[in-house]
């Protein structure tokens, strides 16, 4: 299962890199936001770190200007994956980037039928969002499985991208069901590494450790 991490904060991206964890980078308006820095100049910045697919988001909303910043996103780099919204327009936006032979992320899935059309437009990867489906009491993770089920069935050949991860359990839930990706905050991918018995066992060692008053180097 390929990480990608949900940011565009360039030196969280970085630290998490430097350990193999990112296979990818996704960023949306809102991320932006946070980071305060230029849509243009942060995302060249974050693909001269990650090798892989990073998206950025159009915010236009009919499909000629959504195709016009596409191309425009597409041109910082390579590995820019042009991430669209699952509208009509949106839509039309990934089936003529794709052609262009752009990689195209078609974000806000709620729904298989949404999942099963995108791969029918020639989306690279599917974004279904499992933490507002949670939000309002809908279960994110049934959808992740469901849109695994239909797209195993037609061999399609988007990519099922795990979105709005908030938890590790969610990422633990969407590795058994056999999400292709998921995007995680940073705080949520160093939290894999973290388990109380750990702590606690580490503790015990570092005690017992300091009575023998020994040194290794
Ligand atoms: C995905 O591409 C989105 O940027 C992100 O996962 C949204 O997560 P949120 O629902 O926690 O904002």
């Amino acid at each position: 299962m390929k990480f990608f991490v949900d940011t565009a904060e360039v030196e969280a991206i970085a630290e998490l890199h430097a350990l193999g964890m990112v296979d990818g980078v996704t960023t949306n308006p809102s991320l932006i936001l946070k980071s305060g820095r230029d849509i243009l100049e942060v995302t060249k910045e974050i693909c001269s770190i990650v090798p892989g697919p990073v998206s950025a988001e159009v915010v236009a909303t009919k499909s000629e200007d959504m195709i016009a910043e596409g191309r425009k996103l597409a041109a910082i780099a390579p590995n820019i994956a042009v991430k669209v919204p699952l509208t009509w327009d949106g839509l039309k936006t990934c089936k003529v980037l794709s052609g262009e032979g752009f990689m195209v992320n078609v974000t806000l899935c709620f729904s298989v039928n949404q999942a099963l059309i995108a791969a029918k437009a020639g989306a690279t990867f599917i974004s279904p969002f499992v933490g507002r489906l949670d939000d309002i009491n809908m279960d994110g993770m049934e959808l992740i499985g469901d849109i695994r089920t239909v797209y195993d069935n037609y061999d399609f050949k988007t990519e099922i991208l795990a979105a709005s991860i908030r938890t590790v359990n969610h990422v633990t839930q969407c590795a058994l069901i056999g999400a292709d990706v998921i995007t995680a905050p940073p705080n949520v991918i160093k939290s894999l590494a973290s388990h109380p018995l750990t702590d606690k066992g580490l503790d015990q060692f570092l005690k017992d450790w300091a009575k023998t008053g020994q040194k290794i180097v």
